[in-house]
């Protein structure tokens, strides 16, 4: 210890002090950019935003679109890499109002080092953003989107070697491009696809699933159809998403994960039978497809919660009051009386949207509950998914 202590020289340190001022005196008063390799790179796997154009767009039935995006060559010169199963955060503004939605991304990681992106967008009943999108988004509109986000992606150290992957409707897209993906050797484990669908027609993607499950052993596609009237091909089946079609086609002595992404009826449903799967936690991976309406029916919703609600929101200097209904989210209803909140998922998983609980309850569906502890210590709510039981007064951060 001595000898360390003698080594510290004291004296010598002291005398640069007076040499360290000088040079900090000399120095400029501008900030001074530094970009090195590891800043470029992490520039370019997370870049704020990506400024990109449609190339092609493919009809898929009467409500569903799939856009090839590819980047518009001036803002934007190649595109983010991505984990298979990610979305991207579209910004769009409607009437001047900015609003924002997230779509998974249906193309493979692959393909966006080859510059492009493909979303699949399905035609919501009385949805503003799809709606646009279907009116307005033609060859050649430019479209502005987050970098890729999201959790929803295989974790070789988390995952179990072998997915079950449980899919409705729409819920199909992160699916597709993780069975690229594994087709396409950038992931390595064993996918199976229980896809639900009501008929035949209403399967999005089925050839590309059948060419993919062609083209490679580690993927199986089954179909589930749901219409009492449909006559099953081989290999397909009839009826719901159940406990018991889950076990029918999970490995029997070893662990596997299920990996879920369809319409919130479709959570509702799964709750019960997940249940019966004895599954441990980390097994049970989802994406919410869509945004969470209305949570009366869930099952620990309470009973007399008033269907209009008054919201106060602070946003910086100003202060807002507007009117709203208990069945619509924070978010939903300050957005319909024009208040933008920031907002990437929209459903309570990035905390992008993280806000202020100022007075007043509000509800927030289990599936969709990522908040931490220190979270509910201060008072802090994501407005995608919290719906308001009593009036509410709120602080939202400013646009990010
Ligand atoms: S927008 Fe992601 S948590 Fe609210």
């Amino acid at each position: 210890m001595a000898s360390n202590l003698n080594s510290l020289k004291a004296k010598k340190f002291l005398s640069m002090l007076p040499e360290r001022q000088a040079r900090f005196n000399e120095g400029k008063a501008e900030l001074v950019e530094i970009e090195d390799n590891a800043m470029a790179l992490a520039k370019a796997l997370h870049p704020k935003r990506q400024y990109l154009k449609i190339e092609k767009i493919t009809e898929r039935g009467e409500d569903c679109r799939s856009y090839t995006l590819v980047p518009d060559g001036e803002k934007t010169k190649s595109l983010a890499y991505f984990g298979a199963g990610k979305y991207l955060t579209v910004f769009e503004t409607i009437e001047g109002m900015p609003v924002t939605r997230a779509y998974s991304i249906s193309s493979s990681p692959k393909e966006s080092l080859e510059g492009r992106y493909v979303l699949t967008v399905k035609l919501v009943d009385g949805g503003l953003v799809s709606k646009y999108i279907f009116d307005n988004w033609e060859v050649g509109t430019e479209v502005e989107v987050s970098a890729p986000s999201g959790n929803f992606e295989y974790q070789p150290l988390r995952d179990a070697k072998k997915v079950i992957c449980l899919a409705g409707g729409s819920g199909i897209t992160p699916f597709v491009s993780m069975a690229k993906a594994v087709a396409d050797g950038d992931e390595d484990f064993e996918l199976t696809l229980l896809y639900g669908s009501r008929s035949y027609e209403s399967i999005l993607f089925a050839e590309e699933l059948a060419e993919l499950e062609k083209k490679c052993d580690k993927i199986k596609v089954v179909n589930v159809l749901s219409d009492k009237g449909v006559k099953v091909k081989k290999g397909d089946e009839k009826g719901l998403l159940t406990a018991e079609l889950i076990k029918k086609y999970a490995p029997e002595n070893e662990p596997y994960s299920v990996f879920i992404c369809g319409p919130q009826q479709m959570y509702d449903f799964l709750g019960d039978e997940l249940l019966k799967l004895k599954l441990e936690k980390k097994y049970i991976r989802h994406e919410m497809f869509g945004e969470f309406h209305n949570p009366s029916s869930q099952e620990d919703y309470p009973e007399g919660i008033p269907e209009k609600i008054t919201v106060k929101v602070r946003i910086q200097d100003e202060v807002y009051t507007v009117e709203g209904n208990s069945a619509d989210s924070l978010m939903q209803t300050l957005e319909k009386n024009g208040i933008s909140v920031p907002a990437r998922c929209r459903s309570g998983e990035c905390g992008f949207c993280h806000s202020h609980l100022l007075s007043g309850k509000v509800y927030v569906p289990k599936q969709l509950e990522y908040r931490r502890l220190a979270d509910y210590k201060f008072g802090c709510i994501h407005p995608c998914c919290s719906f308001p039981l009593t009036d509410i007064e709120m602080e939202v951060p400013t646009a990010k």
